[in-house]
């Protein structure tokens, strides 16, 4: 695995080795300032990494750009489109040939969700997608699967609710993929609806990560919430549907009170990729089972290190 631009890229046992050094990392974050001298050796103490974000970000590029400082490696920033050459029709194709001259590693988001087959054929240095339009966010799907595990105790077999814009939510087709492909849960999908030029639209997942799955509509997922394990909200991607939606859309969407929280078991975990647009109430925010402010976005440090690490490994 040279790359990591999918999730299709991860074999069961690179996602578990991955998963032993996010969690070596964890033990390790607060004690030390840099991985390299933990370790002895970090394969990124010194090396170059390009962060280059082309969409906007704030968790995914500031945390691999905290890990990559963590690790003991300098990072090479582009936090906005309009400010390299893209903004000049430069090609995608181009934009890998000159980064991988400056760069050992190459962090890259764009709206294009082709950009990864470019990558792969262009890039002369590893790739790691951190956002490919609405089709993928691998890093994202990792860190959620490790946040389950940890929150939880284990993911196989367990009952999982997905709410909101599974259209266009590429944190979600990620974390789908690996759940159904690896573990064996029971999924159930509860898409958001929102009013489009052309009548009310529901945010479906798209048909080839959908096989087998169950959907259920607001009323329902209320029932079944007290028996699920995992609830993983998400916001509706407007920038997504921009000629497409009604002037001021109506958005039909789960939320989550408190009142609906407690109906949950305690030992279950609400987790969202954020940033959030009303579908979880901040009185929530406090509750036990809210994953999504510290813990979820915590393990992203360490998962994103691992992951680094990982591919500068091999
Ligand atoms: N979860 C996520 O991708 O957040 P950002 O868009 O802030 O990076």
């Amino acid at each position: 695995m040279k790359h990591l631009l999918s999730v299709d890229d991860l074999e069961k046992d690179d996602i578990v080795n991955i998963f032993d050094l996010a969690s070596y990392v964890e033990q390790n974050w607060t004690k030390i300032d840099r991985y390299g001298d933990l370790s002895g050796m970090s394969y990124a103490t010194n090396k170059c990494v390009a962060s280059f974000f082309a969409e906007p970000s704030t968790r995914t590029r500031l945390s691999f750009e905290r890990a990559i400082q963590w690790m003991g490696g300098h990072v090479l920033s582009v936090a906005d489109a309009s400010s390299s050459s893209i903004s000049k029709g430069e090609s995608l194709k181009d934009t890998f040939r000159t980064i991988g001259q400056y760069a050992d590693m190459i962090i890259f988001r764009h709206g294009d969700e082709k950009w990864p087959d470019i990558a792969k054929e262009y890039s002369r240095v590893p790739v790691i997608n951190a956002g490919s339009g609405a089709k993928e966010h691998p890093t994202q799907a990792l860190l959620d699967l490790y946040t389950i595990e940890k929150e939880i105790g284990g993911i196989k077999g367990k009952n999982i609710l997905f709410c909101g814009d599974l259209l266009f939510g590429r944190t979600v087709h990620s974390l789908i993929k690996l759940l159904t492909k690896y573990y064996n849960c029971k999924i159930y999908l509860c898409p958001a609806t929102v009013e489009t030029l052309s009548g009310p639209k529901s945010l479906m997942l798209p048909n080839e990560y959908s096989d087998n799955l169950c959907y259920v509509d607001v009323g329902f997922a209320l029932k079944i919430l007290p028996t699920m394990d995992i609830v993983y909200m998400t916001r509706v991607q407007k920038e997504r549907m921009k000629n497409d939606l009604a002037p001021y859309p109506k958005i039909d969407n789960l939320e989550l009170t408190l009142p609906i929280v407690n109906t949950m078991k305690h030992n279950s975990a609400i987790l969202h990729p954020l940033p959030r647009n009303g579908e979880i109430s901040e009185e929530v925010d406090d509750d036990p089972r809210a994953a999504y402010h510290e813990r979820q976005l915590r393990n992203g440090l360490y998962i994103r290190v691992a992951v680094m690490e990982y591919l500068m490994e091999k």
